[in-house]
């Protein structure tokens, strides 16, 4: 991995698909660098006092994302935060060159039916859809999700596992 300087070190960016584990990854991996988590989707659900279901069916995506880009800014400081950001969160320009100026990404990567199969209890997600659809939202933003500076393969371990991989592979940050 290149180097990575010490303020941008202190902002960890876990980005990837619906279903990849970034919050879970997330909570483990702040509780061990002592880094505060902000989960992207409930800082913008806290944001505009409604949940992601509403705003999407009230305003539509393009509201959400604005609303997104928002809340990433506005978490971003003070340093020392891992943040659990959106599946669709680097589908903008400005979010991820934002993010790759301001901390170091880390892609969650796992089969696509794996991540499915995670969400499929799930009743939040307005974009989760049938296979055909989710394959091509995945195709879609796999361009996105390889820019990071670092790719996990999160389908086998457990949360805290993949926690103390992160911490071993990106130089510095502990
Ligand atoms: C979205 C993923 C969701 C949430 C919103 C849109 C997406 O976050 O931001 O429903 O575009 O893939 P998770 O990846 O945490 O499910």
């Amino acid at each position: 991995m290149a180097i990575i300087d010490r303020d941008r070190q202190r902002r960890v960016y876990l980005v990837g698909f619906m279903g990849a584990g970034k919050t879970s990854v997330g909570e483990c991996l702040a509780r061990e660098l002592r880094f505060r988590f902000v989960d992207l989707d409930r800082e913008i659900e806290r944001e505009a006092a409604r949940t992601i279901a509403e705003i999407f069916r009230d305003d539509g995506e393009s509201v959400f994302r604005r609303l997104e880009a928002r809340a990433l800014r506005a978490i971003a400081d003070p340093a020392g935060v891992v943040v659990g950001t959106g599946g669709g969160t680097l589908t903008l320009w400005e979010n991820r060159d934002f993010i790759h100026r301001t901390g170091v990404s880390i892609w969650l990567d796992a089969p696509l039916d794996v991540m499915i199969e995670r969400c499929r209890l799930s009743d939040h997600r307005p974009l989760l859809a049938d296979r055909p659809r989710m394959e091509a939202l995945f195709a879609d933003r796999l361009a996105a999700y390889r820019g990071a500076d670092l790719r996990i393969d999160a389908s086998v371990d457990a949360p805290g596992a993949l926690a103390a991989r992160i911490v071993s592979l990106v130089p510095g940050l502990r």
